[in-house]
């Protein structure tokens, strides 16, 4: 039974859905659908183990959300059509068979896209080369390719397959709540980050143009899903391909961001950092989590970024978040919520886990 921290076990809401507790798995792209993009059953027995493992949540990896430019990676899986979320559906069941509830991540890779099977080159906000380099891991090697600058008609498109895949999620997939992927460097974090949007459309310009394709994506899957499923949208300062990267705008940036998200209708911001304790701008200060419960009331907030010690997890609930997500604290300890009730000890992360591509190993799906 839980005993030295009980709040991380006790029920958390996010919107309509109550989750057993506060614990989540965060979303983790591990590249072991088919090339068409279809779950397999080996993803199926790698997420069931999360739920076995006593996490109240299970946020799955980012799915590409069209047959476009939108897939990242190859052996990504997609919620772009019907055969691609029917494949999720006994993953779903499977994280439910333990009590713990299931979110889609839907996501475009703009211009970070490094396998793509149906379509050749990549699209932006604007024409501006990725900084860093294509992640190994993913089978991606050198610079990124400059993306093409997208038409207002890609971006209306975009807009609605997003809407599309979180309907295709929920009907067909079984999921209890989709998460719109807006951080980390992917397109809708492309839109909002002043370097790789340099547009003077209504897309472009000042924080609230350049939030505003998230916007529309948060009222599209909304309206796409209804009131009653839960929606969240995922939001960063750091990206996979600039690692450091902070809001130029702080903590003004931060309350126009955090509040618009509010306004439009979502269920729960999932905000992620590097170290989710630390000030989230300059040496002192709130953490980021604390600033979006400041600015975002009555909406869920989940905190992630190295969070595994439990001590930590506590204090983020102090600060503000209403569910913790672990990744690799989840990879090494896929039952880390029975481990830490149990007073049993941690397992540390091993990279090789994720070496030489980040796909599911066999010991991960015992
Ligand atoms: C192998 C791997 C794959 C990831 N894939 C995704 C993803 O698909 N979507 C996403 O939003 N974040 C992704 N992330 C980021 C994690 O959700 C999380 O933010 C990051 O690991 C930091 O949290 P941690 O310190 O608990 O590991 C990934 C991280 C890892 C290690």
């Amino acid at each position: 039974m839980p005993n030295e921290y009980p709040s991380l076990f006790s029920p958390a809401k996010i919107g309509n859905l109550t989750l057993p507790n506060t614990l989540a798995v965060a979303p983790m792209t591990r590249v072991t659908a088919t090339q068409e993009g279809v779950p397999t059953e080996t993803m199926r027995r790698y997420y069931e183990r999360f739920s076995r493992g006593g996490f109240g949540l299970v946020i799955t990896e980012g799915s590409f959300i069209d047959e476009k430019f939108s897939q990242t990676y190859a052996y990504q899986p997609g919620l772009a059509n019907v055969e691609q979320a029917t494949g999720w559906s006994p993953i779903v069941d499977a994280i439910h068979a333990y009590g713990a509830r299931a979110v889609a991540q839907i996501q475009h890779a703009g211009a970070l896209s490094q396998g793509n099977r149906y379509r050749d080159g990549t699209i932006a906000p604007s024409a501006v080369q990725p900084r860093g380099e294509q992640m190994n891991f993913y089978r991606g090697e050198g610079p990124y390719p400059t993306p093409r600058q997208m038409s207002d008609e890609e971006i209306i498109d975009v807009i609605n397959s997003f809407g599309r895949a979180a309907a295709l999620a929920i009907k067909n997939g079984g999921f209890d709540g989709v998460e719109i992927h807006g951080a980390n460097g992917y397109l809708l974090d492309q839109f909002l980050t002043d370097y790789t949007n340099l547009r003077h459309d209504r897309w472009g310009g000042n924080v609230e143009g350049r939030l505003s394709v998230s916007v529309e994506v948060a009222k599209s899957v909304r309206c796409a899903v209804g009131e009653q499923t839960p929606v969240g949208i995922r939001i960063s300062q750091g990206k996979v391909n600039d690692f450091m990267h902070r809001w130029s705008e702080t903590e003004a940036g931060a309350e126009l961001i955090f509040g618009t998200l509010a306004q439009a209708g979502v269920d729960y911001i999932h905000v992620t950092e590097f170290e989710a304790w630390k000030p989230a701008f300059g040496e002192e200060g709130h953490s980021l989590v604390s600033l979006a419960r400041k600015y975002a009331p009555g909406v869920a907030i989940i905190a992630n970024g190295n969070l595994h010690d439990p001590v930590r997890a506590l204090e983020m609930l102090g600060d503000g978040a209403d569910v913790i997500a672990l990744g690799r604290g989840a990879l090494s300890n896929p039952d880390w919520p029975h481990r830490v009730s149990g007073d049993m000890a941690l397992s540390t992360f091993d990279r090789d886990l994720l070496a030489p591509i980040a796909d599911i190993k066999a010991a991960e799906v015992v």
